[in-house]
């Protein structure tokens, strides 16, 4: 992880538009929502999503929000159904994220969904952050702002404390008022599942969906963090720590060396997990056991060797 001296920004238009630009740049950018404060890198660059778990010292990767500037940004995104327009219509811009498929050509990385098949999505309606996505013009992913393991930050100076020297800047737009984690309610499905509460109410989404969303259960976000069942793993066996590829397997490499495809080849962790799923998904598809290169158990390392030995694990 290198450092950098964080730049405090404040909500000042041009303040914003060099925000902008640091996100363009793939660099990382703290902003205030009115939930809590986000983590932002350019969710269609592998490599700046990458720099986010690389910045929080995240040791798994969890899909991540991807913040929109409205529901029609949305819509680029992810399949639209009723439930959702329900409940844009009413939330939107809010605290409230909504899990859907994925639409051919989304665009984003895969890394912001893990590998998903599905994207957690939401306008939120803080003034910085409306001011950050309309000057950027395309999709911020952010976690909340804070080091792995540590309470969410509502301030600037919260942000400052935990990845101040990990991050390119802070937006300063004050507390949050909100001041808890949006609501996640999974709306691929007929029935609405309610994956983490937040801060639009159950009873509320309840009052427009017509009835409860089904309440979390074992295999939601909350309980099991980066955990989550649903989570990509291929349908090839996967063999870990391999140096070479026993007849029949095809082999993910990583640093210098043959292979069919190779996470990094100059060894870089960065690349590498900007590369993961994608490589992945690529090499099931071929239909044959994959061999996998040892990974470096260090920075990102940790977290790309945790989402391989769940891959790797029998099942
Ligand atoms: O209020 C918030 O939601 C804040 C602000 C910054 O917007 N963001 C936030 O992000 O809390 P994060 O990354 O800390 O939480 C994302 C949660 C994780 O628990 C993750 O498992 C879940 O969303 N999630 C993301 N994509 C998902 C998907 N495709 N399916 C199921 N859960 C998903
Ligand atoms: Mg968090």
């Amino acid at each position: 992880m290198h450092r950098v001296s964080t730049a405090r920004l404040t909500s000042a238009p041009q303040d914003v538009a060099k925000a902008a630009r640091l996100l363009a740049e793939g660099e990382l950018v703290a902003f205030p929502t009115e939930t809590v404060y986000g983590l932002g890198a350019d969710a269609r660059n592998g490599r700046a999503v990458a720099a986010v778990y690389e910045a929080k010292g995240r040791p798994q990767f969890n899909p991540l929000i991807v913040h929109v500037a409205d529901a029609n940004a949305a819509q680029t995104l992810v399949q639209w159904n009723g439930n959702a327009d329900k409940l844009a219509n009413t939330f939107w811009p809010g605290p409230l994220t909504f899990v859907l498929p994925l639409l051919p050509g989304h665009g984003l990385a895969s890394l912001v969904t893990a590998g998903l098949p599905t994207a957690a999505v939401r306008v939120p309606c803080h003034p910085v952050a409306q001011a950050l996505l309309a000057e950027f013009d395309g999709p911020i992913a952010a976690p909340s702002a804070n080091l792995s393991g540590r309470v969410s930050p509502t301030t600037a100076e919260h942000v400052l404390a935990g990845l101040s020297g990990r991050v390119a800047a802070v937006l300063d737009g004050g507390a949050c008022p909100v001041g808890l984690e949006s609501t996640i309610v999974d709306l691929t499905d007929a029935t609405p599942r309610l994956l983490r509460p937040g801060g639009v109410p159950a009873e509320d989404l309840a009052r427009i969906l017509g009835a409860a969303p089904t309440p979390a259960d074992a295999s939601s976000p909350v309980s099991a963090p980066g955990q989550l069942a649903s989570h990509y793993a291929p349908r090839a066996s996967v063999r870990l720590d391999a140096a070479l590829p026993l007849p029949g397997e095809v082999m993910l490499g990583f640093g210098p060396m043959e292979a069919d495809l190779n996470l990094s080849v100059s060894g870089d962790l960065g690349e590498a997990a900007a590369n993961l799923f994608d490589y992945l998904h690529r090499l099931d598809a071929m239909g044959r056991p994959i061999a996998v290169a040892p990974i470096p158990d260090v920075g990102l390392g940790a977290a790309i060797n945790d989402r391989l030995r769940r891959a790797a694990a029998p099942r």
